[in-house]
């Protein structure tokens, strides 16, 4: 296993995409995938704190191990440094490449992210173009606040910056790879509606 082969192995997917995020991301994963490999989001730039294996990882590795991108998480799964979200508790993700990561960079972020079954995680918005790749599992998004719908696992989810977007669980947990290019401070992080 090495992060170069998760970093790889996302770039065929983001090619689907024309969100001009997704050909940041791809410019960022080119120059990544040649470091060294260190330990999994070992350094977190914004105080989340460390939290265990989120429940339900299990579950939705076996829901299709045979797909090259759950190979990869199962692989790497010992050297995974989960942090829980500060800003929806129950949610975990995986910094891979941002700031201070092994793999750093100033304008992205690559991460893996956990959304727990029967969750919702309210819409906000924040300066990144983001995009999101569901990969197992399954979660609902919703735009501008609007209705949400089933997102198909390995279909890109393109976020321009500022976009109010919300994700949603139902009895399946999520596990979903992102990226964050352009202004990926959490200056303008912020929650658009209650939950
Ligand atoms: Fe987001």
């Amino acid at each position: 296993m090495s992060l170069g082969s998760i970093l790889e192995s996302s770039i065929p997917l983001l090619q689907t995409s024309s969100f001009s995020a997704a050909i940041r991301s791809i410019e960022h994963i080119e120059q990544l995938i040649e470091l060294e490999p260190g330990e999994f989001a070992a350094i977190n730039d914004v105080g989340d704190k460390t939290v265990g294996e989120p429940g339900g990882l299990d579950e939705v590795l076996a829901d299709d191990s045979s797909t090259w991108w759950l190979q990869e998480i199962s692989r790497a799964r010992n050297s995974l440094v989960w942090h829980g979200s500060g800003r929806a508790v129950s949610a975990a993700y995986c910094q891979i490449a941002g700031p201070g990561c092994p793999y750093s960079s100033d304008h992205f972020r690559f991460g893996i992210f956990m959304i727990p079954a029967r969750y919702t995680y309210p819409s906000h918005v924040h300066g990144a173009d983001e995009i999101y790749i569901p990969v197992a599992g399954r979660g609902e998004w919703a735009m501008d606040e609007g209705e949400f719908r089933v997102w198909p696992l390995n279909e890109v989810v393109p976020i321009v910056s500022m976009r109010p977007h919300a994700i949603r669980t139902g009895d399946e947990p999520l596990l979903t790879l992102y990226t964050w290019t352009g202004d990926i401070s959490f200056d303008r992080y912020r929650y658009t509606q209650s939950t």
